[in-house]
């Protein structure tokens, strides 16, 4: 960058925080406006002169900003020091204002211990990550005594965003080794063994959440977790892992509702998103999935448990070289309901089962599951547009439905599937799942059963 082109940035900023100062003294906007406009303007790598009101506690909240740069509380940044102290104190402080922003600055690099940042907190919470966070370096560099289940938890927060155009580095590599993970022991066999990995980024009990902009790899685990939360708005996410890496989800939300997940790009070892128990109004568009296990409703009714998911639409995306695309599991012996599930506009390339319903999911390290008459009850399912090509090592279409209560309403118009490897079709698979071809699908769906079933066994059906 020369000189000039600086020096109108700079002039840029200061005149923009003033307008937006004045701005907000007149009128006493939420302050929501004023970060858009200082969001655009990449922010100097070294800790900006108008930063860090200190340990002032607030009490210049009608400044320009109220940014707190975890520099100014003691970060330092280079990838080795622990820098979670500083990171607590700013939080701390930001929490207390309205409209904060703490900022991880660009150019740095910030090793934290595994860390809850706990609300609740002021309105309009800024997490600005520039710079690069990430987690100590496996399970050996994890202090004792502390959940290695996950790193960073947001926890009671209503009214944040997460955003900025910083790394997150989960450092998984020698959490996927573990012995106990998938062919990782002695003679590549899978070992019985601490195996708990972190979840990188976890929102717990959380609402009016946003995430955008991120880009966050090598997750020891999940990349992303939403459990209890609501209204969260997932923006524009960049989430990268090795295809073989174990459990990397890119975005799991479970017991959380009205949620949008849009404008992004995940590759990994797992789902590129799950979606679980107590899920409703989600609304998934724009994403491009693969190498992944491709987009999941489930894995559904674990251990006989309950499970209500309904209102999800995934739409207008893409998955590719995937070992599924759009997917509902469920263990048998489960209870609950899977309704009205919508797949519009997928694009499919080279996926392993583009389309999947598997109420007899079973990953029981080995073990086979013993067969059990009571399911999640699956219905109302829309498969519209989907198009694109299969791996042949599998059915395009494969609904395996539980014997004792059959899927129904599931709707198939405009699915076109063509084998990625010469000119095979692999017949699609179905087992007492009842639905309407709207249109011709290719291949024929001719194994879906027309109408309804003589009788569900509505008695023991659970509809949520
Ligand atoms: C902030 O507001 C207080 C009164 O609300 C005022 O006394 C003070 O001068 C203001 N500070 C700035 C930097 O505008
Ligand atoms: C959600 O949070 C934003 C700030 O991030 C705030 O401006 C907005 O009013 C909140 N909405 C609700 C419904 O609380
Ligand atoms: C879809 O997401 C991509 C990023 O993966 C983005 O570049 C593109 O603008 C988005 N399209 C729309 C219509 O928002
Ligand atoms: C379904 O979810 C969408 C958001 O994804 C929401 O706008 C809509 O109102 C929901 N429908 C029902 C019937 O709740
Ligand atoms: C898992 O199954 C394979 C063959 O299906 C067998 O060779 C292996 O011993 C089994 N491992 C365990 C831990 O049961
Ligand atoms: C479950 O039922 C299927 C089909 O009836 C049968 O092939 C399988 O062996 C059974 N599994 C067990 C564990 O009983
Ligand atoms: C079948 O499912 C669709 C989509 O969810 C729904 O609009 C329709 O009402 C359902 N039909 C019946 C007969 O339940």
């Amino acid at each position: 960058m020369d000189f000039t082109k600086i020096f109108f940035l700079i002039f840029h900023f200061i005149l923009l925080s003033f307008v937006c100062s004045v701005h907000g003294r007149l009128y006493d906007y939420p302050n929501v406006p004023r970060f858009r406009a200082l969001s655009q303007i990449s922010l100097p790598p070294s800790p900006a002169p108008e930063g860090a009101p200190e340990t002032n506690n607030g009490k210049n909240s009608n400044d320009s900003a109220a940014i707190f740069n975890v520099l100014s509380y003691g970060a330092v940044g280079d990838g080795v020091t622990d820098d979670t102290q500083a990171f607590k104190m700013a939080w701390d402080a930001a929490c207390q204002v309205d409209s904060a922003i703490v900022l991880v600055p660009y150019h740095y690099s910030f090793m934290i211990q595994s860390t809850i940042f706990t609300g609740p907190c002021k309105s309009g919470l800024v997490f600005q990550i520039e710079g690069t966070i990430m987690p100590p370096d496996g399970p050996d560099s994890w202090p004792k005594g502390v959940s290695k289940r996950q790193w960073l938890v947001f926890y009671r927060i209503d009214g944040m965003s997460m955003q900025g155009g910083g790394l997150i580095d989960g450092k998984g590599e020698k959490w996927w080794n573990l012995p106990c993970k998938p062919h990782k022991g002695i003679n590549g066999k899978t070992v019985a063994g601490p195996c708990d990995s972190p979840v990188a980024i976890r929102f717990f009990m959380s609402s009016n959440l946003t995430v955008q902009g991120l880009k966050i790899k090598n997750s020891p685990f999940f990349h992303f977790r939403f459990d209890s939360c609501h209204d969260v708005h997932i923006d524009s996410l960049y989430i990268k892992a090795p295809s073989l890496s174990p459990n990397t989800d890119g975005i799991h939300i479970e017991n959380t509702n009205d949620v949008t997940i849009q404008n992004s790009i995940i590759y990994n070892g797992d789902d590129c998103i799950s979606i679980g128990a107590g899920c409703f109004n989600v609304d998934i568009r724009n994403m491009t999935c693969g190498p992944s296990h491709g987009i999941s409703i489930g894995s559904l009714g674990i251990r006989n448990s309950r499970a209500c998911v309904s209102n999800i639409t995934v739409t207008d995306s893409t998955i590719k070289h995937s070992d599924n695309g759009v997917r509902i599991k469920t263990w048998q012996g489960g209870f609950g309901a899977v309704s009205k599930v919508t797949f519009n506009n997928i694009k499919m390339e080279n996926v392993r089962n583009p389309i999947i319903l598997d109420q007899y999911y079973c990953n029981n390290n080995n073990k086979s599951c013993a067969n059990q008459t009571s399911a999640v009850y699956i219905s109302d399912v829309i498969y519209s547009n989907i198009k694109g090509t299969y791996d042949v090592r599998s059915p395009p279409m494969r609904l395996a439905c539980s014997d004792s209560v059959p899927c129904t309403n599931l709707t198939f118009v405009d699915v076109e599937l063509y084998p990625a490897q010469g000119q095979k079709i692999i017949e699609p698979y179905c087992w007492n799942a009842y639905g309407d071809l709207r249109s011709l699908t290719i291949p024929p769906v001719f194994c879906l059963l027309e109408g309804k079933p003589q009788s569900l066994p509505s008695n023991d059906v659970d509809q949520c």
